[in-house]
């Protein structure tokens, strides 16, 4: 069996790919290590709980000893590393836990990776052609778009604005960094925003869905002209499934989804779609939407250029927004039924 650790699979966009990873391949074990942070949700997991192919970890990636004795227990083929702290917001608090998990969490997977691989008993070594590193990145590493350029390509360079984006940079250059001076076989991928079902609540559609529902102000940053690039997480996952599989080694993927809208335009189709599901008495949950103070360093455009992965990987997005939106806010709408 091939064994693979994932790292962050109790988030987001981890538990989607646990279920690709656990449902498309039964030939792989996969070892999921998590810290349980707020942003993750154990019931993401539950459905593989007596998978016999899975097996669940409480842990930090920054402890050394732990991830070291993971790497000797279960003699990883491969690396998937997608845990992260990811709330931009969060990071302008608190930069060191961002610097900590990111920066530091990656090394210490990427050491153990090295160290085990490259210098770990004979039959470790003999398995080398199969070991591959993954890392996670984000479109955020490009910094903010401006005119004339009409979106990132993979050789842009990096112009990270905040913290968060700044260590999930900082990260992509160790991964380098061991593919330059070890020969790690690595791949990076850098995607757009994600959005889907089961999402927390801090994200901008959810925080959006779940406000409206309440009959809460929205809040959006600046005058909500942010403009960002939608992709459903399962478009995501299938990409990562790719790159992991096919991709070049020492190589980086942008997967984005050419579907750019302003803040204020998402907040409105939602609003939209709630009004069309369950109506207000008197007005449009448009009228919820309020405008707040803007982060200290904003982002204004994000826009990827997508024809790496789809002309190498013949990879393209799937779930087109208004399909994925109209999708996930119906979800939101019948939990909340549920629920009250
Ligand atoms: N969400 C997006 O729109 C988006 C877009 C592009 C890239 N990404 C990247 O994808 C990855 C996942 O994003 P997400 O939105 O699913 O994140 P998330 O915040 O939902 O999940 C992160 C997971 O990592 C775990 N984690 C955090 N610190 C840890 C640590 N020290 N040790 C072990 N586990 C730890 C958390 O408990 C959580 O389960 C991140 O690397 C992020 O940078 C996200």
């Amino acid at each position: 069996m091939r064994k693979i650790l994932l790292t962050g699979g109790a988030g987001f966009i981890g538990a989607y790919c646990l279920e690709m990873l656990l449902q498309k391949y039964p030939d792989y074990y996969v070892v999921n290590i998590d810290k349980l942070t707020y942003a993750s949700d154990l019931s993401r997991l539950k459905k593989h709980i007596k998978n016999p192919n899975y097996h669940f970890v409480l842990g930090d990636i920054t402890d050394v000893l732990l991830v070291a004795h993971l790497f000797n227990q279960f003699q990883f083929d491969a690396v998937i590393h997608i845990a992260a702290e990811s709330h931009v917001d969060r990071s302008i608090i608190d930069p060191p836990l961002f610097v900590k998990t990111n920066i530091e969490g990656t090394n210490v997977l990427l050491h153990a990776a090295y160290t085990h691989w490259f210098e770990g008993p004979k039959q470790v070594r003999s398995n080398f052609l199969h070991h591959r590193f993954l890392y996670i990145s984000t479109d955020e590493v490009y910094g903010s778009l401006s005119d004339p350029i009409d979106a990132f390509r993979e050789d842009a360079p990096m112009a990270p604005t905040n913290p968060y984006s700044g260590s999930k940079a900082a990260a992509e250059c160790l991964v380098n960094a061991y593919l330059h001076s070890y020969g790690l076989d690595m791949v990076v991928t850098r995607s757009t925003n994600n959005y889907g079902i089961g999402q927390h609540s801090e994200k901008l559609i959810p925080m959006v869905v779940d406000r409206a529902l309440k009959g809460q102000s929205i809040p959006l940053h600046g005058d909500g002209g942010m403009i960002r690039e939608w992709l459903h997480v399962t478009d995501h996952v299938r990409a990562i499934d790719l790159v992991f599989h096919q991709g070049k080694s020492g190589h980086t993927y942008n997967i984005g989804s050419y579907d750019r809208r302003t803040n204020l335009a998402v907040a409105h189709m939602i609003c939209k779609l709630l009004d069309r599901m369950k109506p207000l008495a008197e007005k449009s949950y448009t009228a919820l939407i309020t405008f707040v103070a803007d982060r200290p360093s904003q982002d204004r455009r994000y826009a990827l250029d997508n024809r790496k992965i789809s002309e190498q990987l013949g990879w393209k997005p799937m779930i087109s927004f208004q399909e994925g939106l109209e999708e996930l806010v119906a979800n939101y709408y019948e939990q909340c039924a549920l629920r009250f």
